[in-house]
């Protein structure tokens, strides 16, 4: 293996000790609801209120936010490991939201059954190597039922416990 190849592992292995928060990214695509699994998601600031998203540059979720310029960030529960291998696959979206009821709210489609979602209105999209950079500016919000987390760690699902 190439030293760039063990250097990209290595990063790889290392990066995954970051434990994250697991979402579904909605937007709607030229057939409908689509979206995507995402861990690279981070707030970004309180004024104005700004989320970032990482999108990978062959994302069709990407395609989506591109032209109807708003996304939703679904965070996902303990139990939603399945969710989140489905739509992290390649199935055609209309597949995807067969799995989820979802509802439109703040011109984006929100999976009913998550913990909390944000609405966003697109704000920029920068450029960020092999991915792009979506930052929204937070249009609504809501929190649902009270549960546990989907936790991503070392390349596996886990959740957070609390006493
Ligand atoms: C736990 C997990 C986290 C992921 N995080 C991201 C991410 O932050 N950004 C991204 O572009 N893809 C991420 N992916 C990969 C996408 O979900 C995957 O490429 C998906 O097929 C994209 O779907 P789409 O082409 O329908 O948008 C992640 C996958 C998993 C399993």
């Amino acid at each position: 293996m190439s030293a760039a190849a063990d250097l990209t592992r290595a990063y790889r292995d290392t990066i995954g000790h970051l434990a994250t928060g697991v979402t579904i990214v909605t937007t709607t695509g030229p057939d409908g609801p689509a979206g995507m699994t995402t861990n690279a998601v981070t707030s970004l600031s309180l004024d104005p209120l700004l989320l970032l998203v990482c999108f990978d540059r062959g994302s069709r979720t990407l395609d989506g936010v591109r032209s109807s310029r708003r996304f939703a960030v679904n965070v996902l529960r303990a139990a939603d490991g399945d969710l989140a291998a489905i739509f992290a696959s390649k199935r055609v979206a209309r597949e995807k939201f067969e799995r989820v009821t979802h509802r439109e709210s703040h011109g984006v489609p929100v999976i009913d059954s998550a913990l909390a979602w944000i609405a966003c209105e697109l704000h920029e999209l920068l450029e960020g190597g092999d991915h792009v950079i979506g930052i929204g500016e937070v249009t609504g919000m809501g929190v649902g039922e009270c549960g546990d987390p989907l936790v991503y760690y070392r390349g596996g699902y886990t959740t957070t416990v609390r006493d």
